[in-house]
Formats: structure tokens, sequence, C-alpha cells
């Protein structure tokens, strides 16, 4: 392994034994083995930086201001210290065609091996005439780009399925990234805005194993979207106990009750946001948390979609009353119940992982003995 403490200034003071923490859980907080953490660690020590290039369409500048006013010291350093941030329009210095040669000379040194991000949606009508970059569509300057990635992720609800600008009437004819990329493999991170930390163990995941993390089928990362918010939400016993918020500021709402009837659409909506929050300032940042209900921002067809104070589907109900099959096709063994229990327990693990991540990386966490451990 490299010596990770040669990058302690880079890190700007986090030590070597926090630096390896924060990994070894956030490998947790994907489901994967806890030595997974040292492999990422050393990924992102490589004096190569990964090469990361993010486009930017029909977005708001939510997604990355979501990710830099993230205050866990170590995420600003990792995002623009240890992932070389070739290309990115809000944030890179050079501007007018000095820009465009920046992207150009990026996709030239990095080709088939940088990690491209796109924010915000495509607009297809009149040509795309509705977003353009140093002249040129972004629809054509996203299509020229994503064949020469090694990898694509589409952060946020924009990007992922079209988020606020393809709200009905949809008057550009805003389009999702994979849609405009039929065939090409697209990780969608969606949230309005995209967790910061759902986008860093994808691209800490890639470049670890040099292979995207596992996708449901909408193509996001199961890690992350693998459970419904109503799943891991801490008023979850007010619901099973029937006890309701019913109006803003009742007694029932001052208490902490379930916002199921304020129209909380967390039955619906696949995210880890309970486990993971936002913001790094402690328990109670997510939505739900400061007593607003979740209006599905990550979910296509519930955010911007469907009325923010209608009922949401409840998927589960009462509890299954058969066994999940293990293995699609081949008769359940065993062996193939022990692997659905390991399983499940990396997901438990990954939201535990989740919630301490969050607290890690504080400067002056550990004493100058334990660093010297390490
Ligand atoms: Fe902004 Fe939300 Fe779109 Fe992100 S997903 S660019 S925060 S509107
Ligand atoms: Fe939490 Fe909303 Fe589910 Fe109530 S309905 S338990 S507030 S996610
Ligand atoms: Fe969005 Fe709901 Fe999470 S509104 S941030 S998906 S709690």
């Amino acid at each position: 392994m490299n010596d990770l403490d040669v990058f302690r200034e880079l890190l700007g003071g986090v030590s070597r034994r926090d630096f390896l923490k924060y990994f070894t859980i956030m490998a947790s907080s994907m489901g994967l083995p806890l030595g997974v953490g040292a492999k990422m660690a050393e990924a992102v020590t490589n004096p190569k930086r990964p090469s990361v290039i993010w486009l930017s369409a029909q977005e708001c500048t939510g997604c990355t201001e979501s990710l830099l006013r993230a205050t866990h010291p170590t995420l600003d350093h990792l995002i623009l210290d240890l992932i070389s941030l070739d290309y990115h329009e809000t944030l890179s210095t050079p501007a007018g065609h000095q820009a465009e040669e920046a992207r150009q000379k990026a996709i030239r040194d990095n080709k088939g091996k940088f990690v491209l991000v796109v924010d915000g949606s495509i607009p297809v009508k009149d040509g795309g005439v509705y977003c353009m970059i140093g002249g040129k569509p972004v629809l054509q300057i996203v299509k020229e780009t994503a064949p020469q990635a090694g990898a694509i992720i589409a952060i946020g609800s924009c990007a992922s399925w079209g988020g606020v600008p393809s709200a009905d009437p949809n008057p550009t004819g805003a389009t999702p990234v994979h849609e405009i990329l039929k065939g090409t493999p697209v990780v969608n991170i969606p949230g309005c805005p995209a967790s910061p930390y759902n986008f860093l163990s994808t691209v800490l995941y890639y470049l670890t194993f040099k292979k995207l993390p596992e996708l449901d089928d909408q193509g996001r990362p199961k890690f992350a979207y693998g459970r419904l918010i109503h799943e891991n939400c801490e008023r979850r016993p007010h619901f099973d106990a029937g006890r309701f918020a019913v109006a803003f500021g009742d007694d029932n709402h001052r208490q902490g009750y379930c916002l199921y009837k304020l129209g909380c659409k967390g039955p619906e909506t696949y995210n880890n946001c309970p486990s993971i929050l936002y913001g790094d300032v402690g328990s109670g940042s997510w939505p739900v948390g400061t007593g607003h209900p979740c209006f599905g921002c990550s979910e296509k067809g519930v955010g911007f979609t469907a009325p923010l104070h209608a009922l949401a589907n409840i998927k589960y109900l009462t509890p299954n009353t058969f066994f999940t099959e293990a293995y699609p096709g081949k008769p359940e063994t065993t062996s193939n119940i022990k692997a659905l229990g390991a399983a499940t327990a990396g997901v438990v693990i990954g939201a535990a992982g989740a919630a301490m991540l969050v607290g890690l990386g504080k400067k002056g966490n550990d004493t100058e003995e334990e660093n010297k451990e390490g």
C-alpha cells in the first residue's frame, strides 16, 4: 500500500487512522466486507489521481452545492485533491475558450478511464437549443463525451429521471441522461439534491474495483436505494401504532408522530436519507427529521409529479407471507437461504455504517499516539 502519511497534508490534517477508518466505514455503508476499506484508501492515494469530468445541463447547481457544503473535513479534499476534478463548469477556474480546451484535454488524456458525471436533465426539444455550452447543445456534448468515458454517473433527480425541468408540461423536452445514451450503462444517483455520500461511494467503488456497484432495475446503486425510506424512518413505530400528525403544528406533529397523513411519500420512495442524513449537522437532519413529509424527491413518478399532500401508495403494509427466492430459478437450499441472510446482514450493516460515516473525520479525534500506531 502507498504510505498514507504522505497524504496527511493533502487531507487537511486528517489523521492516517481517521483516513482508514473513513474508508472502512464507507465500505460497510455499502454492505461490503470491512477489509475493502483499505483497498479503497489505496485506490484514492494512487499518485495518478482518477480524472472526473463533470458536465452540467439543465440544473440548479444544488447537487454541486450539496457536495461542497458537506462539512466532513475529508470530503472536500477527496473531491478537490484526491480525485482530479478536471472539468466542472461551476468550479473550474478557466472560462470561455480555456474551459473548452481544458475539457478537451482532460478527455484526450484520460480516454476510456475518466468518470463522466452529468448533472441536470438534457433538453431535446428544438434540437437541444435550450441548454447551450460554448455554442453547442449540451445534448451533443454529452453524446460526444460519453463513448470516451470509463463510467458514467447521472447525479441528481434531473439527470436520473428528468426531475424539476421535466415537470408537466416539460417545455424543453427535458430527458434523463440514460435515455440520451440508450444502450450505455449509466449509474443513477437520484435525489434533489443527491446525497454527496451516495455519489462519492459510487466513485470510490468504481475506482477500487474497476467496475460499477450492483444496480437495481432503475440503474440506482442497491447499497443506497435498496430500501424504502419508510423502512428506516425513526417515526415508523408511530406509523405502526396508528399515531399520525394530521395538520402542521398540531399536538401530534409536535410530538413527532408519523407524517403519512400530511403526504409523506416515504412508503413509496427508495433512498437512504434516514441513515445517511444531510449536511453533516447531526441527527434529524433530513426532511422527515425536521418535521416535513418526504415528498419523494428521488423517486421517479413521485417527486415533482404526485401532489404534495396526496397520500402515498404503501408498498408493504403487512409482512410478506412467503420466503424470498434467493436465486431465481433454483430451488431454495440451506446455502441459498444462508446467502440471503448474509446479503440482508450487509444491508443492515450498511445502514449502520452510513450513520457512522457522517460522524467521522473530525479533526483532533485521534491522539498523536494513535496516529503513530496507524
Ligand atoms: Fe438542482 Fe435538484 Fe436538479 Fe440537483 S436534482 S440539479 S438539486 S433541481
Ligand atoms: Fe416515516 Fe413517512 Fe413512513 Fe411515517 S410515512 S414512518 S413519517 S417515512
Ligand atoms: Fe428527498 Fe424524501 Fe429524502 S424528499 S431527501 S427522498 S426524505
